[in-house]
């Protein structure tokens, strides 16, 4: 039975990697400072003996390392969230995403365990490549744009897990997480598809960005985090980056509509435009499609679920938590 540390456990992907790694009979403890995490994502694994869940901030660098030394592979999760978070508190997200990093990978390298780094496609910027491969350039706006801080901040953590392995031979991966999407996201930090499902549900009008013609690729949580076992587990990885999301690309229109369809919504879509979303010169992305080929070499990656899928799972999941009076039945 190998011992697991996983910081942001509590947090969306961090919790279903906890349960994942639970189910397959490992141990697993967490750390998470509940910023943007939930301890209802784990209160179902309390009881377990095998899991082990600390309420504290991976900067508590005495415990943090206690927590490495005491693990056999660690997985690096706990961040400042997305560009919303990034405009709306810069200093805190910045110093969280890089510091945080910076100690865990220090106390890895200290014990020499195995860690993986959780990256972004956000890194790639404003790459106006087709599809996006690791070894890609990554295009970067100006620092004036608060916007640009969080994939510079997870570019950095890159930079550092990667000098890591190449002075110092620690066997750290890097993986550039896409849209990840499921159940337990919340949309409280400007998620897409847990913001519309929500409107949805409460026969609100669906807020879409700009023109809605900008698209993206949505992941399954539960196709995402066996990757994520599987990547760090071995040492021919060590010292590479990937790519994790699919090809699967919808427009954000068409992904409302599809949120009203599978819902039974009464809900119509608003176009928001981004001078009235975002401060002045925030910049999107118009498309973002990984480069799958190194992650289906090494693993032989084929995610199992569909777009609709990942819909009627966070459909089926926000309607418990949207108040029954309110909530529309879910459609076919
Ligand atoms: N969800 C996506 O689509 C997506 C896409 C790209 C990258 N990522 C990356 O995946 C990782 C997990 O994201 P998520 O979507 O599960 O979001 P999340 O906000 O649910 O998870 C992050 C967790 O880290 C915790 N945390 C933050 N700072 C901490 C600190 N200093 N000490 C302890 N805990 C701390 C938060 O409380 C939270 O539980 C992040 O690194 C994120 O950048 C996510």
């Amino acid at each position: 039975m190998a011992k697991h540390l996983i910081t942001g456990g509590a947090g969306f992907i961090g919790s279903h990697l906890a349960d994942l790694l639970i189910n397959n009979g490992e141990s697993v403890t967490i750390i998470d400072n509940l910023s943007t995490g939930r301890f209802t994502n784990v209160a179902h694994l309390e009881r377990n003996e095998r899991f082990k869940c600390i309420i504290d901030n991976v900067s508590n660098e005495h415990l943090t390392e206690e927590m490495i030394r005491g693990a056999d592979y660690v997985y690096h999760l706990a961040a400042s969230v997305g560009v919303r978070l990034v405009i709306e508190r810069p200093t805190e997200a910045i110093i969280n995403n890089v510091m945080g990093t910076e100690i865990v990978l220090r106390n890895a390298c200290r014990y020499r365990k195995p860690i993986l780094i959780i990256s972004t496609s956000e890194v790639y910027g404003k790459s106006r490549e087709r599809v996006f491969s690791e070894d890609a350039d990554c295009v970067m706006g100006p620092t004036s744009r608060s916007r640009w801080g969080y994939a510079t901040s997870k570019a950095i953590d890159e930079f550092l897990a990667l000098a890591y392995f190449q002075e110092k031979q620690l066997q750290t991966v890097v993986v550039r997480l896409f849209n990840t999407v499921g159940p337990r996201q919340t949309g409280h930090y400007g998620m897409v598809i847990p913001t519309l499902v929500r409107q949805a549900l409460l026969n609100q009008p669906l807020t879409v960005f700009g023109d809605g013609t900008q698209s993206r690729c949505f992941a399954h949580v539960w196709d995402v985090v066996p990757m994520l076992v599987d990547l760090l587990g071995r040492p021919d990885t060590a010292g590479l980056v990937f790519n994790l999301g699919t090809q699967e690309e919808v427009s954000i229109k068409r992904l409302a509509e599809r949120i009203i369809e599978l819902s039974g919504s009464k809900s119509t879509i608003t176009y928001v435009p981004y001078k009235e979303a975002y401060p002045p010169g925030f910049e999107d992305m118009e498309r973002r499609v990984p480069d799958l080929s190194r992650l289906k070499r090494f693993t032989g990656y084929e995610p199992k679920h569909q777009l609709d899928d990942i819909l009627r799972d966070v459909i089926r999941h926000l309607q418990e938590k949207v108040p029954q009076q309110d909530a529309v039945a879910i459609g076919a």
